[in-house]
Parts: structure tokens; sequence; C-alpha cells
């Protein structure tokens, strides 16, 4: 949908809240009047959505009470990225979590979204060895963790593995630009693809698509570059810290809800300060524990 620039307009722009006449395949309730579950989102609605102009939201998820959350409020696609690692399991990187970590949690957040697509990542050394590897690990995922997507991180060098992937049935995101698990190959969090290096990561997405992924996320890439990366290609594109082009924008659920702590990336948005607000309420509690408030007539049997 374009306004009368011709500029790309949100679709929640467009459709009243929560859910108006008009609404697209994407922009639709979870349940219908009578309560009953609405149908889920597949990835060619997200192919619909680039062919239409419209736009989608992602954002990470763990566990069962933030799949729900996120799901209810109409966020489109759940990614339960390995950023788990160091936003639930206390490392400082990407690059220690394990198949076996992410997968309960995968399980929790399928199990909890009726609506939303769910993609799990696939962990740093689950697939790079081979395309058997990658094959074999993205069968785990929507085997034994649901999911009904996977992402994984790297260039054309990938490109056997999503065709071997896609081949098995298993439909494959590729993340390219500055890529999380790849840290130390590229010295540490840098924006990717300006200038000349613009063109690798075109190439980049060209073969990637090509071998069969159904979307490009790109990390830290120049906003020109996305936006070149977008407009050759067929398959919608997810940015984070790569401009206002793509067809989705992602961001990690703790930086958008500003329960994490330190210096945000420019790229997040926080949306409130849930840190502030939990610190705050375990204080509360804490002091009527203390104060022998709590518990109350009300809250004793
Ligand atoms: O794991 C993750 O959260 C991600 C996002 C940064 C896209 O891959």
């Amino acid at each position: 949908m374009m306004d009368s620039t011709g500029a790309r307009m949100s679709v929640a722009a467009e459709v009243p809240a929560p859910y108006g006449p008009g609404s697209t395949a994407l922009n639709r309730p979870t349940s219908d009047a009578a309560g009953k579950p609405v149908g889920r989102i597949r990835t060619h609605h997200l192919q619909q959505a680039k062919d239409n102009g419209e736009r989608f939201a992602m954002l990470t998820a763990y566990d069962q009470y933030m799949a729900e959350i996120f799901d209810e409020a109409g966020i489109d696609v759940l990614l339960v990225g390995d950023s788990a690692s160091n936003n639930v399991f206390g490392n400082e990187t990407s690059l220690p979590i394990t198949v076996d970590e992410l997968l309960p949690l995968c399980r929790a957040v399928a199990r909890s979204a009726k609506r939303a697509l769910v993609v799990a990542d696939l962990p740093f050394g689950s697939y790079e060895v081979s395309p058997q590897q990658a094959v074999a690990t993205g069968i785990r995922f929507l085997k034994e963790g649901l999911a009904h997507a996977v992402k994984i991180e790297g260039g054309s060098f990938y490109a056997n593995s999503v065709r071997s992937m896609v081949g098995a049935g298993i439909p494959v995101i590729a993340h390219i630009g500055f890529t999380p698990q790849s840290e130390h190959a590229l010295g540490g969090y840098r924006v990717q693809g300006r200038g000349d290096d613009g063109q690798r990561l075109i190439d980049d997405a060209v073969a990637l698509t090509e071998a069969g992924a159904f979307c490009i996320l790109m990390e830290m890439v120049s906003s020109a570059t996305a936006a070149a990366v977008d407009e050759a290609i067929p398959v919608p594109t997810i940015g984070i810290g790569a401009g206002n082009s793509t067809t989705g924008q992602v961001l990690v659920w703790q930086d958008m809800a500003g329960l994490r702590k330190g210096k945000m990336p420019k790229f997040v948005k926080q949306y409130a300060d849930m840190r502030s607000s939990l610190s705050d309420i375990a204080k509360a509690y804490g002091q009527e524990v203390r104060a022998g408030q709590f518990p109350g007539p009300e809250h004793c049997f």
C-alpha cells in the first residue's frame, strides 16, 4: 500500500485498531467473533506482504507468556533467536548456546503462539559443517521444537545448505550483513554493506534467494544497501538496523521493552522501561514481606 507520495504505508496505519474492515492476510484477529482461532501466518502471507507493499512485525520470544502476549498483540513472526544465549542464559554472546538448550524454548513458543509464524535460529556449530548437518538440525527444530521455519546466518557460501533444507521441506530465512555468530571473524559489531561492500550483500541475497530462502534478514546494513537488496530480490526482507525499506522489522524483545541494561545499539527503540517497572514491583513486594504486610488476610486460607 502506498500513500499519496508513493511511499509504503504500514498496514497498522491504514486499518483501524485492532482489526477493521480491510484487514489483510497479516492484519487480522487471532480469533473470530465466536472465539475460534483464525489461521496461522504462513510464509506465503509474508510474500503477499512484499507483493502488496505491506509491512510485517517480528519480535524474538523465548517462553510461553511472551509468545502468548506478542501473538495476541498481532506480532506476525516470532523468532526463537540464538540471542537467547545472551538474553536468557546469561552468556556474553550468541555463540555458546546449543541446539539442546534452544529446542525447549522453541517448543514453548510454538505451543503458545496461535497465529504467528514461529522461526527458530540454528545455533552456531549446528549447520556450518555440511548441507547434511543443516538438514539434520533443521529437522530437529521442526520436529522437536515445533518451529515452522528456521533461520541461518551467512552468505552465498550457504546456498547449498539452504537448497538442501528447502528440498527437505524446511522453510529457511537467510540472515546476512552483520551475523553475530561470526562476530570474531567480522571484527566486532560493525555496519556491513557500506560503499563497494554493498554489491557483496546483493550477490549473497540473490544466491540465497535462488537457493530457495523464503526471506532475507539483514542486520546492521547501511540503509541504501538494504534498500538495494530489497529491490534486487523477489522475496520479503526483514531488517534490524537496516533502515526502513525492508518488508519487515525485527527487534530482540528485551531491547524493545527496556529490560536490558547498558548501552543500546542505535537501531533499538525502547518502547517501555520494563527494567525499572519490574525493579519497582520487586522492591514493593520485598518491603511488604519484610514489614509483615504480605500476605494479607485476603491471601490466606
Ligand atoms: O537471535 C536473534 O535475536 C537474531 C536477531 C538479531 C535477528 O538473530
